[in-house]
């Protein structure tokens, strides 16, 4: 039984019950030609049970290079592989919302060659990919601080979000000189540069959940359901810390190049197989307010 289809089969099946044997199961055509594999996979997939945000930690990709005494940066490459597999495979399942982490605020540690080349890389995968970009519908963010980056990365950031603005489908966010406790302190440091502006200093009204998940860079997106980690680590890395409360978590130890399609559906098959409880009893997400 293949369960995963378009969103206007299923749409019609709601609205026509009875005549729900009629409809086309996504996964052949609007993800293109499968494998017998991923066919398998996804017919085991319930397209109503998807996550609607899902967030990546691509990890691995020196491990997968070293292991095949390449230079770490043939990885890195090699990974932008599969971050074009996934991006589209969630764009093509209308997943609502695709979070990737490409660079750390930590990573400037790393030495100033493969700094320089990962720069150089989301530089060309921006210009590179912006035909599938347009193609699926897909509007682009970068999440994190954007004025510590290169000028030439920041104009292509730029680019690229008012390229893709006007488009409808999936919100695909590149963390960029991104991490989770600055996140939360620019969130915060914006709150009181608001209560300054509208009420002088002498606002010192307590600060909600609510209020700081306005300021977050991830506002007006759903918190993320599915947080997929590659090779093996199990460890969040400072990477969306306010949004995961409630993530269910994957990890595995592929390494970030070796994920491919198969992998991302097994991911999504796990999701769907654990029972989300959100602390209650009911496997319903708590309303934002009462966050
Ligand atoms: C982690 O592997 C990966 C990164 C720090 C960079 C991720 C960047 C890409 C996949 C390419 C560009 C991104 C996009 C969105 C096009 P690692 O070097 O930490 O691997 P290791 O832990 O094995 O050393």
């Amino acid at each position: 039984m293949l369960t995963l289809r378009h969103k206007e089969d299923l749409d019609f099946i709601v609205s026509h019950p009875h005549h729900s044997t009629l409809a086309k199961p996504l996964g052949l055509d609007s993800l293109g030609p499968v494998t017998a594999e991923e066919a398998h996979l996804l017919e085991r997939l319930d397209a109503a049970r998807l996550p609607r945000h899902i967030a990546v930690i691509m990890d691995g990709n020196g491990r997968w290079a070293q292991k095949r005494h390449l230079p770490r940066i043939v990885g890195h490459s090699t990974g932008v592989e599969s971050a074009r597999t996934t991006i589209e495979t969630c764009a093509r399942l209308n997943i609502e919302a695709l979070t990737l982490y490409a660079f750390s605020v930590e990573n400037w540690r790393r030495p100033k060659t493969e700094i320089e080349f990962l720069m150089k890389l989301l530089r060309q995968y921006i210009r590179n990919e912006m035909p599938l970009i347009q193609r699926n519908n897909i509007r682009m963010r970068f999440l994190g601080r954007p004025d510590d980056l290169p000028l030439a990365v920041q104009k292509d950031t730029r680019d690229a979000i008012g390229a893709t603005a006007s488009n409808t489908g999936m919100v695909l966010s590149i963390a960029l000189n991104y991490g989770g406790r600055a996140e939360i302190v620019d969130a915060m440091n914006a709150i009181l540069a608001e209560r300054r502006r509208h009420n002088g200093h002498h606002d010192s009204a307590p600060i909600t959940e609510k209020q700081l998940a306005r300021h977050l860079y991830t506002a007006d997106l759903p918190d993320p359901d599915l947080l997929i980690r590659t090779s093996g680590e199990m460890r969040v890395s400072n990477f969306l810390l306010w949004q995961i409360a409630y993530a269910e978590i994957f990890v595995t130890d592929v390494l970030w190049p070796d994920f491919n399609r198969a992998r991302l559906f097994e991911a999504l098959l796990e999701f769907q197989k654990r029972e989300r409880r959100y602390g209650g009893i009911e496997a319903a997400p708590p309303s934002r307010a009462a966050r």
